[in-house]
């Protein structure tokens, strides 16, 4: 029987997770039970949500367990299957874990239409990130074309296909990232109108230029300070999708909140949150968009690819140090 790498979560993290957090073992497969698959793990995708889960408190999915292998995405190869919904060979994604091989509940996955896309768009594109991109663009944020849609941490995963969606639906995308080279990015592989870099000294005065005529629709990724200075520059009617807040993920103070929120009031304005897991009915119709869209061009994808799942610390501190363009994956 093969043996199965894990990386298991022994110390709940303060501030930035350090390696000491995690346990690397080397355990032996469990024997698969009826309704079960055994998956070889192909692709892991490392998500700023994970930090969350690391810790001991409520939130959309239970914490994981001290001792447990740590939780995330991940795609693969049904090895073995107990179950009459899939067979051997079939690609599988869902929560396969931080580990080579995966024993998982049938009902628990989902097939990965290999037609569609290969298996590294899928683990990207196809997945969390991008279907997160679609559903809180289309559905929170209600683009119109001809509106500015301003989007931060607009160089990662989610960002980076958000600009790209609300470009094909007629929009002016900005986007706002770290650093010239995030920038450069931003306009020259994804099309971004115009791109903002928080790090310069100018930030200020880069964001108010680059949205003369107000922001209609803000994607925020990353909270603090960009949120609160978008919120000066909405205009009547505006959308604000709160997808996401890394900025605050490894804080140990308090959770640094909007000051300027008043303009919601001011403006009409609305301010909503999403979590994608709410749209599982629709992932179907979302992928295969994305997907047509891949194929033909309209949207490119990216990936920052870490091999080895032992290097699985290391490439989870390269997405929240900013090193990461695009999605970022482990590739087992
Ligand atoms: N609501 C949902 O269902 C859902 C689902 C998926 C993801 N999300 C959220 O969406 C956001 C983006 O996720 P992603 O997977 O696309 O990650 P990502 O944007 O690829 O994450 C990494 C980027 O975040 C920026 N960043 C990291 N630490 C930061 C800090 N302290 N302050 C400011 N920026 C920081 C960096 O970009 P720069 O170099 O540009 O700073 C970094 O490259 C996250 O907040 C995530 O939790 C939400």
């Amino acid at each position: 029987m093969r043996n199965n790498l894990q990386v298991r979560l022994i110390a709940r993290p303060v501030g930035m997770p350090r390696a000491e957090d995690f346990r690397i073992e080397e355990a032996s497969v469990p024997e698969v039970s009826e309704g079960e698959l055994l998956v070889q793990v192909r692709y892991i995708s490392l998500d700023p949500a994970m930090r969350g889960w690391m810790d001991d408190r409520p939130s959309y999915l239970p914490p994981v367990g001290l001792g447990q292998v740590m939780r995330a995405t991940a795609i693969g190869e049904v090895l073995q299957s107990r179950s009459t919904l899939f067979k051997a060979g079939d690609c599988v994604m869902g929560h396969l874990g931080v580990q080579t091989v995966a024993v998982v509940r049938a009902q628990a996955v989902r097939r990965v239409d290999t037609t569609l896309a290969p298996i590294d768009v899928h683990i990207g594109l196809l997945s969390t990130a991008g279907l997160t991109a679609y559903f809180g663009l289309l559905d929170t944020g209600q683009p119109l074309a001809g509106e500015t849609v301003v989007v931060s941490g607009a160089a990662g995963a989610v960002g980076s296909v958000v600009g790209q969606i609300a470009r094909i639906k007629g929009c002016r995308a900005v986007g706002v990232a770290g650093g010239s080279d995030k920038c450069t990015f931003l306009t020259d592989t994804l099309g971004y109108d115009r791109a903002v870099d928080y790090k310069a000294d100018d930030f200020k005065l880069q964001l108010a230029g680059a949205c003369a005529n107000g922001i209609d629709v803000f994607f925020d990724n990353v909270g603090n300070p960009v949120l609160d200075l978008a919120l000066r520059y909405i205009n009547l009617r505006a959308r604000i999708v709160l997808c996401g807040a890394i900025s605050q993920y490894n804080s140990t103070g308090k959770v640094d909140g909007p000051q300027n929120y008043i303009a919601l009031i001011v403006k009409r304005a609305m301010m909503k949150g999403l979590i994608v897991f709410d749209y599982e009915s629709r992932y179907a119709e979302a992928t295969a968009q994305l997907a047509a869209w891949w194929r033909s061009g309209s949207v490119v994808y990216r990936a920052d690819v870490t091999q080895g799942i032992e290097r699985f610390h290391e490439a989870l501190l390269r997405l929240f140090a900013g090193k990461t363009k695009g999605k970022a994956v482990l590739q087992v």
